[in-house]
């Protein structure tokens, strides 16, 4: 990469375990990263945002013997209904990797290959517990008064060889690393939780397994199988062209922000710049923990049975209201409570109510009083230079708000330009200054203040909302919102005059 180009902005998910389906979890990750690669291509930059599937481990073996499946085909089946919940969700992801190809065995050998030349990796005796039925191993904590917290059956204490990752050499250097880089952690709170793990020693980390099979052996070493977060974590060097495509990869690594949740952040905040520490790569720029969701108040449980699958709800409130929803309803970072209400409540009154009333009582007046056509601007007018300065506020708080993750305060500061618009369209009131003809020139600049607003509304809004909003530029006689690109995307005074607007559909019907 020369130095004048600018780097892809590269953003992902975690990759997603393959032995469950997928829930508003893994949606809410998902829409989220969404959303920023939208805003950034908005902006001009190029993006890539990765996703996919975790693939291998003891627990997929075991799922798929259960069904009478391979493992590679129970993983081959599973993959497809993330693949198409993306694409129910408008989900813009620029590459799906899958931990079982092949280009991800080859990166994960190259770097174990690198790490052990580096002198970080050594054989070793891994102990624990283990629940021989279950075939898993848990840690002293983990047990139930000595049982196996999953069958409840004793669990015995057992011995094998295991390859180690000498993690524990790297612990004061990340303990540096984080005290000069505050903001590699996000939000704050979860950078004193991480500072927490680290006051702990660190103990070097168990890298392989020889108790089962579904997985990417160890180089030169078959009898093992390199272990979860050693193979999973690599995932993001892997899409970005490692090992095999070093000048793709200078474009890509180190990657701009990880999104994940935040019971993952140990091992994104903790192990993986280690191991990228013993690698000599560069650490990613930021990893974002966000919240989890309950449902109705309680925890999210196949055995209760209130699991809720993105694509039901997508079906009862549609796609752009399930995404709104998501991330007008928490801060990223906290938890937050699903449930039927809550929805329902914001589609009414700020899908319904506020925004989509608002377009369409704009287009029936510039149909009525204008003949469907979108009169000039006059930017000496007092209405026109009030709307520009707001914009502009507005402005500056989306780009601090997106800055921060702050979907929530991005959302609250748009909604400020759609209750303006709604104010100003009762103080002005147009149906009587259409009576009066002296006032033409008045009634022209009050609707090209509110008609630009909604456009503007309409490219504010669309990494959010990509198919309301095409709807609403639509309806505005204007292009589409995810052809603008560029710093300039929300300046004010853009709006295409001498064009028509279309009466279209109701942008958000509202539910009973
Ligand atoms: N495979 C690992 C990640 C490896 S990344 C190198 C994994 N997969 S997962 O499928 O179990 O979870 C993926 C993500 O879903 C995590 O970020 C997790 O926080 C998120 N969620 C799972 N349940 C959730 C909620 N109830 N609410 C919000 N997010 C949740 O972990």
């Amino acid at each position: 990469m020369s130095d004048s180009q600018e780097k892809i902005y590269y953003i992902t998910t975690p990759i997603y375990y393959v032995n469950d389906v997928p829930h508003i979890g893994h949606a809410y990750t998902t829409i989220a990263a969404d959303v920023v690669a939208r805003y950034q291509r908005l902006l001009g930059k190029q993006v890539f945002f990765l996703t996919g599937t975790d693939e291998h481990g003891l627990k997929i073996e075991k799922t798929a013997i259960a069904k009478g499946l391979s493992a590679k085909e129970l993983v081959d089946e599973v993959v497809e209904r993330y693949i198409h919940l993306w694409k129910v969700l408008n989900i813009s992801h620029d590459d799906f990797i899958r931990t079982s190809q092949e280009r991800h065995h080859r990166a994960v050998h190259a770097f174990f290959n690198k790490v052990r030349e580096q002198g970080s990796i050594y054989l070793g005796h891994y102990e624990d517990w283990y629940c021989v039925p279950c075939e898993t191993f848990w840690t002293e904590k983990q047990l139930d008064g000595g049982n196996c917290p999953e069958c409840g059956r004793p669990a015995e204490r057992v011995k094998e060889e295991s390859y180690f990752f000498a993690m524990s050499a790297f612990q004061q250097r990340l303990i540096d690393y984080l005290e000069k880089h505050d903001d590699f952690v996000m939000p704050k709170s979860k950078l004193n939780e991480v500072l927490g793990f680290l006051r702990e020693e660190l103990r070097d980390l168990s890298i392989s397994r020889s108790s089962f099979n579904w997985g990417i052996p160890v180089p030169d070493d078959q009898r093992h199988i390199i272990y979860v977060w050693f193979d999973a974590l690599i995932n993001y060097l892997t899409a970005a062209g490692f090992p095999d495509d070093p000048e793709r990869f200078a474009e890509l690594w180190p990657a701009d922000i990880h999104l994940i949740g935040k019971d993952i952040l140990r091992f994104h905040a903790v192990y993986w710049p280690t191991f990228l520490f013993a690698a000599g790569l560069p650490l990613p720029r930021r990893v974002f923990a966000h919240g989890w969701w309950t449902v109705e108040g309680s925890k999210m449980s196949k055995s209760v049975g209130n699991v809720v699958d993105p694509e039901a709800v997508v079906e009862a409130f549609g796609v752009d209201a399930f995404r709104y929803f998501l991330l007008r309803e928490v801060p990223f970072g906290s938890d937050g409570d699903f449930s039927e209400a809550a929805i329902k409540g914001r589609v009414n009154s700020e899908l319904a109510n506020d925004l989509g009333n608002l377009l369409s009582r704009t287009v029936a007046m510039v149909k009525k009083y204008r003949q469907s056509v979108i009169p000039a601007a006059d930017v000496e007018s007092l209405h026109y230079r009030e709307f520009s300065v707001l914009n502009e506020e507005v402005r500056q708080e989306v780009t601090r708000a997106m800055d921060d993750l702050a979907f929530h305060k991005m959302l609250a500061a748009v909604w400020r330009l759609v209750e303006k618009c709604n104010r100003f369209i009762d103080e002005q009131a147009p149906w009587a200054l259409a009576k009066d003809d002296s006032r033409a020139l008045e009634l022209d600049q009050v609707l090209y203040c509110v008609l630009e607003t909604l456009r503007l509304l309409s490219v504010y809004l669309f990494p959010v909302m990509p198919e309301k909003t095409a709807q609403m530029a639509l309806q505005l006689g204007q292009p589409e919102p995810a052809a603008a690109s560029g710093p300039e995307v929300f300046a004010w005074g853009r709006l295409a005059t001498g064009v028509e607007v279309v009466k279209g559909e109701s942008l958000f019907p509202r539910l009973d």
